[in-house]
């Protein structure tokens, strides 16, 4: 009778730490943003050996008074790896700190910076619409995002121009890793093509890498006027301001890349089937997006794969597809034929054909 008390106490206790540290999980990132503001990535970088924390600390642009306080943040960080503590010791004021893969992916100047997700996906109007995630359950809004600010994603960011330039930042510095990596590893995804339309193209970084490795292929950025409206077109790529629900220009391909989770399966026929009208019978739509479930036995890509999907629903009404809820968009809006690449990372290319 005892024992079974003090298992039922242990039980209490591991579910009351289980909760608590489910409830406080905000506090990585907001830990991880506040070191991105105060750019201790790149000044841990520019040191360019083991740095103590003394150094560190003489360093920040912080008040006199938070001296004391960066320890702590440093040790969160540390035990979530995006620092490393070189020796450890005692002395709180001799621990050195190294970068991590994960931290130096925050660089300024890395060729596939992160800096602008932490301040694109923590950003008061993206958080502001958590907090009315319970509220939206109870009203007819179609995202928690519009219930907090009044109107659609799109909308926000057409009239809010600081705003808009973030988002465009955080997804083109995505862009960049995954073209490099899609031109590099799935080269003959694009070979043949003779032109490719880029739809929700964004500011073109992807046609941008995709076009440097297929000089004959010409591009055409399709995106939202206030998007691509004072974009340079160069020798092979053009910036087409549009509607993809009205319809999209003509090609032999179509991209859509991190379109489709934006929407809802209504939505994502109709512009499924303005992209089949665009491209002839020979062509093909080439989607790059998340398809869920394809790696189970890997928790932390698993539990990103959830992050995403919430987040899609809490700002634009879209979702996260495995591959059965793939298949079935595909063949409802008309087409025949798919296959699917899986890449490294979160993302698997879709080749789809009328
Ligand atoms: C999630 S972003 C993806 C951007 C880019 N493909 C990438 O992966 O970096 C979605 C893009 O769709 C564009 N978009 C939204 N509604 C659109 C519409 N009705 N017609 C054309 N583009 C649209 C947005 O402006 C944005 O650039």
């Amino acid at each position: 009778m005892e024992s079974h008390s003090e298992d039922s106490a242990a039980k209490l206790l591991r579910a009351q730490t289980h909760t608590g540290n489910h409830v406080l999980k905000f506090i990585y990132s907001m830990s991880l943003k506040c070191a991105v503001d105060l750019n201790i990535p790149d000044i841990i970088h520019e040191y360019g050996k083991p740095m103590p924390l003394s150094k560190l600390i003489a360093s920040l642009k912080i008040h006199p008074s938070k001296t004391c306080f960066i320890y702590r943040l440093m040790r969160i960080l540390t035990h979530s790896d995006f620092f490393y503590e070189h020796d450890v010791t005692e002395n709180e004021l001799e621990v050195r700190y190294v970068l991590t893969d994960a931290s130096k992916l925050l660089l300024k100047d890395h060729p596939f910076s992160l800096k602008y997700l932490p301040q694109f996906a923590l950003h008061p109007v993206i958080i502001n619409s958590w907090f009315q995630f319970s509220t939206w359950f109870t009203n007819e809004d179609p995202t928690p995002f519009h219930t907090a600010n009044g109107m659609g994603f799109w909308d926000f960011a057409a009239h809010e121009p600081k705003f808009n330039d973030l988002f465009n930042e955080a997804m083109a510095t995505d862009s960049r890793l995954v073209s490099s990596m899609v031109v590099e590893k799935c080269k003959s995804v694009f070979e043949g093509l003779e032109l490719l339309v880029d739809v929700g193209g964004g500011t073109g970084t992807m046609v941008e890498v995709i076009s440097e490795s297929f000089p004959q292929l010409k591009c055409v950025v399709f995106d939202l006027p206030h998007v691509v409206g004072d974009l340079q077109e160069t020798e092979n790529i053009k910036y087409v301001g549009g509607d993809m629900f009205e319809a999209i220009p003509h090609a032999d391909s179509i991209m859509l890349k991190l379109i489709l989770h934006d929407w809802n399966n209504e939505k994502c026929l109709k512009i499924l089937s303005n992209c089949k009208e665009a491209i002839s019978s020979k062509g093909k739509v080439i989607i790059i997006d998340m398809v869920m479930g394809n790696k189970k036995e890997d928790r932390e890509l698993t539990e990103t794969e959830i992050f995403f999907d919430m987040v899609m629903m809490i700002t634009f009404n879209g979702r996260e597809r495995n591959e059965k809820e793939w298949a079935s968009l595909l063949f409802s809006a008309g087409f025949s034929n798919y296959t699917i690449t899986p890449t490294q990372g979160l993302l698997s290319i879709i080749e789809v054909y009328p």
